[in-house]
């Protein structure tokens, strides 16, 4: 963050409002315009709101992606006994928690969202109550890279575009290590380092608030270095290239609809955003990756029955032709 950005009236200062503090006043209008300010919701509501619900790349389709990875859409591997799967998930960096309800409600997992900002919560915790799924989703306000976890309390964890922003990544994947059971697995996506000139790593650090982003070899190894196995990785550059750069044409498209709900200096800090990150892909400052690993069966266990599966993890299928999760409303359309 710039050291000279001015604290604002409500504490922030600019880049965190330019970041985050849209968002919870832009999902309220959203929700107030479709006329869903108050009362039950379902998911589908609320992922029609696109990147107000899930603030990553590909938003449900990278859900699914994760889902089939991970075996958490199998009904055998995910213990389904015909009330939903008993997998217990940790999301990392949870945001207002679309990708957690979504986890929930599509594949019957229980996940326990960690988010930094304790606005983000509030919000997640709301929406989640009105979407019925406080029962198995729930959140906790606390930094990745020191928060309490139950040991071995998690099946699995996941975090969609967190630890580009962690200044301290390794605690945060020790936790995660020591947070998941012997034989669970992760699931990580993120920005990795590709060949930034000096003036693009001045906006990864201050327009992105990414001050610690590595190259593809190197985030793999701090997986390894926490103390998982069998990584492997996926190179999703491609597909967040074509994703991001699609993400701003849109975004301008739909101007006038986003600046009569938002107003127009959220569309024109958003469109600054866009333009910027769209950028960083487009020139290969920075590149997409996925890291999928495990923590290491417990001595004298049976690895082949105690191990959760990893299916298809070093190929994607996401491409430019799935748009979902882009824009309010903007699936693929
Ligand atoms: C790009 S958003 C992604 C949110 C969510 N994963 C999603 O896909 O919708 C990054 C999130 O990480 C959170 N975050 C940043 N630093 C964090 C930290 N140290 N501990 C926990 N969360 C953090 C931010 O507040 C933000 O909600």
């Amino acid at each position: 963050m710039a050291d000279t950005d001015p604290p604002r009236d409500d504490g922030t200062t600019g880049d965190e409002e330019t970041m985050y503090g849209w968002r919870v006043r832009s999902v309220r209008r959203a929700l107030a315009e479709r006329d869903l300010s108050e009362g039950e919701l379902t998911v589908e509501d609320l992922t029609e709101l696109g990147h107000l619900d899930q603030y990553h790349y590909f938003g449900p389709a990278a859900c699914d992606e994760a889902a089939h990875v991970l075996g958490l859409d199998d009904a055998e591997t995910a213990g389904a006994s015909g009330e939903g799967s008993s997998r217990r998930v940790l999301d990392v960096g949870s945001g207002v928690g679309g990708p957690a309800r979504y986890l929930a409600a599509t594949t019957g997992c229980a996940v326990h969202g960690v988010e930094l900002r304790g606005e983000l919560v509030s919000l997640a915790r709301e929406l989640t109550e009105r979407a019925g799924l406080a029962d198995r989703v729930r959140y906790t306000v606390g930094d990745a890279a020191a928060v309490d976890l139950p040991t071995d309390g998690y099946d699995h964890a996941v975090a969609w575009l967190v630890l580009l922003h962690l200044p301290d990544r390794a605690s945060a994947l020790k936790r995660m290590r020591r947070a998941v059971r012997p034989g669970g697995t992760v699931l990580v996506e993120d920005f990795t380092l590709g060949d930034p000139t000096p003036a693009q790593e001045r906006a990864l650090q201050n327009v992105v608030d990414a001050p610690n982003v590595v190259d593809r070899a190197t985030f793999a190894d701090e997986f390894r270095r926490a103390g998982f196995t069998g990584v492997g990785t996926c190179d999703l550059t491609d597909a967040w290239t074509a994703w991001t750069d699609a993400r701003y044409d849109r975004f301008r498209e739909r101007r006038a609809e986003f600046t009569a709900v938002h107003g127009t200096e959220t569309y024109e800090a958003r469109a600054s955003f866009y333009r910027t990150v769209r950028d960083l892909f487009a020139e290969g400052a920075v590149e997409g990756g996925r890291v999928t690993a495990r923590v290491p069966p417990a001595a004298g266990t049976d690895a082949a029955t105690d191990s959760l599966p990893l299916r298809d993890r070093s190929d994607s299928r996401l491409d430019a032709r799935d748009l979902s999760g882009i824009l309010e409303g903007g699936r693929g359309d």
